[in-house]
């Protein structure tokens, strides 16, 4: 059922929008505005033209065309994955009935609330990193910053597609509203909370794509399962490039970790400062606070509305269809975190509102990978530190730990014990003021700055020396 991309339009996509004049006029008035927000808003650092992967077609051939792009020029486009003939919905209340390709009445609101809460965050990352290309540490890692960049802002695209197409006037507004709230903004910030913070620096970027955008990929994972098939196929797609974006923090944090453990070993130190890398503890730091503050973006531990929305069959558990119980629910319980006699502790809820919990769960465990990646590099070089994921109890904002402050091995402290100590786990002013001397940046072809180790493989088969981006 593929249908061919129409890359003839001014907005190309695999939607047939042509056949809809009314839709098709709507979204040609909101280009110019988003034109305009990715020139004021996205990223400031000047170039002619960068290496990218555009996609032209969700099929296995289509999806990744590869070549030099003036950004400003990148082919936004509108794809979804192609549909499934007879998809049913695969939980809640409605299981086994066929999926919705209109939005049901009574569940409008939430719908539109959900994919509205999901595309806030697609541009708010694009706001949030305007500034690295400044510091870029190679035109390798500019390019991949550039391309995270575009993509996200194809993610946007993909949400106020669903908003014109399927949510009226109120949908319209909406997508306006995208382009209106900024991040770290104080009259219109961003929707959640780790979407205002800053990413200063190209440490806290590696750590952001890892852990924040790994969010996103569990976001889109639960919306995928959507009985309403347009977002169902939406991010289906949208995962596909997801992907990406996370083996930029992977291997980002690889390659930082590779060359401080290079200069621990050349100089006999931990203290690789005065050797211009960055030490494990500042590392640790980092990934506490990036992980910290995207555990918060999962909600809190017990949701009703979340298990109104899985029992309606709007947004679904990660892997639905392989988990092996009954799709509904109802007689289930899931132990979720509370403070237990003033302790981080769990305590037993039904199913249905735990889902949050069942969520954040899968992606921790999903961290985990990466830290056990970083830790075989450490093991490797026969240095005995580890880095570890602090406690889910350490420096939440949202939920049940949220009144409580606790050390990264879940031992509550007072207030006043917390604000003496939290620079022993959080970046310090000093923390971050080394990290940002060494953000020089770095643009001559083939070289890579001095604090993190080359990339072992270049894009797209390309050779790492290859000249990813021409700066203006
Ligand atoms: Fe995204
Ligand atoms: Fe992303």
């Amino acid at each position: 059922m593929a249908i061919a991309a129409d890359y003839t339009e001014k907005i190309p996509n695999n939607v047939d929008l042509h056949e809809d004049r009314r839709l098709q006029r709507a979204l040609e008035s909101w280009q110019p505005n988003f034109l305009s927000w990715w020139d004021s808003m996205g990223p400031a650092l000047p170039t002619r033209d960068v290496y990218l992967r555009t996609a032209v077609n969700v099929g296995r051939e289509g999806w990744a065309h590869f070549g030099y792009v003036a950004m400003r020029d990148y082919r936004w486009g509108i794809f979804l994955a192609d549909r499934k003939p007879d998809r049913r919905i695969a939980f809640g209340r409605h299981k086994g009935e066929p999926v919705w390709q209109q939005v049901p009445g009574e569940y409008r609101a939430d719908l539109q609330r959900l994919i509205v809460i999901q595309g806030d965050t697609e541009p708010a990352s694009v706001e949030q990193q305007r500034h690295l290309g400044a510091t870029a540490p190679s035109l390798y890692d500019l390019r991949n910053l550039f391309q995270v960049n575009v993509e996200e802002g194809r993610h946007l695209w993909a949400m106020v597609y669903l908003l014109h197409a399927y949510f009226g006037r109120e949908g319209r507004e909406e997508a306006e509203l995208l382009l209106h709230r900024n991040s770290g903004s104080e009259e219109s910030p961003r929707i959640l909370g780790a979407f205002n913070e800053e990413t200063p620096d190209w440490l806290s970027f590696f750590m952001f794509t890892y852990f924040t955008d790994r969010d996103g990929k569990y976001q889109l994972g639960t919306l995928k399962e959507s009985a309403f098939d347009p977002l169902s196929r939406t991010c289906e797609f949208m995962l596909k490039e997801e992907s990406h974006h996370m083996f930029v923090g992977t291997t980002g944090i690889d390659r930082v970790v590779q060359r401080t453990v290079q200069l621990m070993l050349e100089h006999d130190t931990d203290d690789v400062v005065a050797h211009g890398g960055i030490p494990l503890d500042i590392i640790q730091k980092y990934l506490n606070f990036h992980f910290s503050v995207s555990l918060d973006l999962f909600g809190s531990e017990t949701s009703t509305n979340v298990a109104n929305y899985f029992t309606a069959g709007l947004k679904g558990r990660w892997a639905e269809e392989r988990r092996r119980d009954d799709h509904v629910l109802t007689d289930d319980s899931i132990m979720v975190d509370a403070i237990v006699d003033g302790k981080p502790g769990q305590t037993e809820v039904a199913a249905l509102v735990g889902l949050n919990t069942d969520l954040r769960r899968e992606y921790i465990g999903d961290c985990q990978n990466g830290v056990n990646r970083w830790n075989r590099i450490l093991e490797e070089a026969g240095i005995d530190r580890r880095l570890r994921l602090p406690h889910v109890a350490f420096n939440r904002k949202v939920g049940a730990f949220a009144g409580i402050e606790a050390t990264p091995d879940g031992e509550v402290l007072s207030a006043d014990e917390w604000e003496r100590r939290k620079g022993e786990w959080l970046p310090t002013e000093v923390d971050r003021t080394h990290v940002r001397s060494l953000m020089q940046p770095v643009y001559e072809r083939g070289k890579v700055a001095a604090w993190l180790a080359p990339p072992r493989q270049g894009i797209n088969g390309k050779p790492t020396d290859y000249e990813y981006v021409h700066l203006a």
